[in-house]
């Protein structure tokens, strides 16, 4: 596959996907989407990656959405076929098995957002906006928008946002727990990686089964949910990762997890 509108990087197990179109604001193409999904199975298979990130070339956007040019005289089974597209590589993130960090340097709107709401965590910069602007231009968010965006803010916040398409900054979307961290974009790398190192030194099996569990809560009844979580405890009680965690703490020395 030809790679012409993403940076990928893999440095001391973080993978790193860059989304690298900032004269469109990192909009996503059907290539570059494609390229996303790519670069996310190679960080999945990678035993070496343990934390990914995703990001936005430039300092204005993370992602300002579906690219508009594309869904020009879209058809309704063109319109379709690129709505699953985007849902597909939401679905791929959610279910790598590792920890992914979205690291919001400017805009997140519309399907950028929506990657985003993918990500397990979010870091936003100070200037970071978001929003579903959809419904200017007659659309509704394709990307899982009506679905997760409720699942984070409420079904009345998400239908504010989704039905006025207005942007809320950085510290609003902390406030309504859209994003996780609010710093100022000079340190927006710096604080991306010291949570990526943070994330790399947990145990990876216990990582993945929180990472699940967490997912499947909203589709679970809570009787079915917590026969999981007991079924996942089981499991992890059964690791070296267990075994290490346990020794370490009482040698007083910090653990050394091999995700086994
Ligand atoms: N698609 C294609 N190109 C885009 C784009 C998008 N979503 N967003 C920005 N661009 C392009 C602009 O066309 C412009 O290109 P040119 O320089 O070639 O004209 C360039 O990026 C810079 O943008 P602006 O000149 O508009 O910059 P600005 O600072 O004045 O405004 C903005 C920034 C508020 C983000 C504005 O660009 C904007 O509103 N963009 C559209 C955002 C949007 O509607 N996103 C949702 C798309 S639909 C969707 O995502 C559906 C879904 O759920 C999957």
């Amino acid at each position: 596959m030809e790679f012409k509108n993403t940076l990928y990087e893999k440095k001391e197990g973080i993978a790193t996907v860059i989304i690298n179109r900032p004269k469109a604001l990192n909009a996503l193409n059907e290539e570059t989407l494609l390229e996303i999904s790519s670069r996310i199975a190679d960080a999945k298979q990678d035993e070496n990656v343990k934390v990914i990130i995703i990001t936005g070339a430039g300092d204005r956007a993370f992602c300002a959405g579906a690219d508009l040019n594309m869904m020009k005289g879209a058809t309704a089974y063109k319109g379709m076929r690129l709505s699953q597209i985007g849902q597909k590589v939401t679905r791929e993130i959610e279910d790598i098995g590792k920890p992914v960090i979205a690291v919001i340097n400017g805009y997140a709107l519309g399907g950028g957002l929506e990657l985003a709401m993918a990500c397990d965590l979010r870091i936003a910069a100070e200037n970071a906006q978001m929003g579903q602007p959809e419904v200017n231009v007659g659309l509704i968010p394709g990307w899982g928008g009506t679905q997760r965006l409720p699942r984070f803010v409420g079904k009345g916040k998400a239908k504010e946002m989704i039905f006025t398409g207005k942007r809320i900054d950085a510290k609003t979307a902390e406030q309504i727990m859209l994003v996780n961290l609010v710093v100022p974009l000079e340190q927006l790398k710096s604080a991306a990686k010291e949570l990526a190192q943070d994330l790399m030194n947990k145990p990876p099996i216990a990582l993945q089964l929180t990472k699940q569990l967490i997912n499947n809560s909203t589709e679970t009844d809570l009787k079915i949910g917590l026969t999981n979580e007991a079924e996942a405890f089981g499991v992890l009680s059964s690791t070296e990762d267990f075994k290490e965690g346990v020794s370490a703490f009482l040698e007083k020395r910090k653990p050394q997890y091999q995700g086994k």
